[in-house]
């Protein structure tokens, strides 16, 4: 038996154009490291929850594999979360993730990504949000598709209007640092707003992984 048998979600390829997002697997441990500790963001900035990025690289591999194994070992129909290697032209360059509560029901995806700094700003960011919509809401049905960013994010922010997404009110909350307001911008895309790649979506074990999920 194959592992994506067993597992589906590692069966999951999704393609558009130069791009290609799979299931990462604990052998992507290294490969997400390296790109994620050649830097994500400029220093002084910090545009995630938790300053995971800046371990030292020994410590943040650990806490790669570590999450990456928790997202298979938790991973429940009415609960679940796919985190894809992304890579351009073949070249890994990031990481996209989806996670869904009761999707069955509630039809509605969080979504959240990076890139290694060296690959920011060529529109990859784009395609692989547009790619990552394309699955959740052809492939899987979903009413909404839900993503946010820090306030200040300009990036962040471009990708989300470039896609179609419309405000979706703000959570203000403590910076991890402890000594300030951190405010993220929560953003929302329904289908009939999506701003298609340029290129078709193909995805492959489409049909195992929505068995799997109860769909
Ligand atoms: C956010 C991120 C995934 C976006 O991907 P990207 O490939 O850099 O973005 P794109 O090249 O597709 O740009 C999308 C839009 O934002 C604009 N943009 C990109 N970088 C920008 C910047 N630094 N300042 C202002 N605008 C910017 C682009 O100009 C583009 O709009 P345009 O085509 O109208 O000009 C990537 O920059 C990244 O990984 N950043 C660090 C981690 C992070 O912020 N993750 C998201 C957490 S919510």
């Amino acid at each position: 038996m194959d592992l994506a048998e067993i597992f589906p979600p590692f069966g999951l390829r999704i393609t558009c154009g130069p791009l290609e997002l799979r299931c990462a697997r604990e052998t992507d441990v290294p490969i997400a490291t390296r790109l994620a500790s050649r830097g994500i963001y400029e220093p002084g900035e910090l545009p995630f929850l938790r300053r995971w990025a800046e371990a030292a690289e020994q410590e943040l591999a650990l806490n790669t594999a570590q999450f990456y194994w928790r997202t298979f070992a938790d991973f429940r129909k009415d609960d679940w979360h796919l985190v894809f290697l992304v890579s351009h032209e073949g070249t890994p360059v990031g990481v996209q993730d989806a996670s869904a509560k009761d999707f069955v029901h509630v039809r509605s995806i969080i979504t959240g990504s990076w890139l290694s700094r060296e690959f920011q700003g060529r529109g990859i960011g784009t395609l692989m949000r547009q790619a990552i919509c394309a699955f959740g809401l052809d492939e899987l049905g979903a009413d909404e598709m839900i993503s946010g960013y820090m306030v200040g994010n300009a990036a962040s922010a471009g990708v989300s209007r470039k896609v179609g997404y419309e405000p979706n009110g703000q959570i203000r909350g403590l910076h991890p640092d402890g000594d300030r307001v951190r405010v993220e911008q929560r953003v929302r895309l329904v289908p009939q707003n999506f701003v298609r790649p340029p290129w078709p979506v193909k995805v492959e074990g489409a049909d195992e992984f929505r068995a799997f999920i109860g769909l």
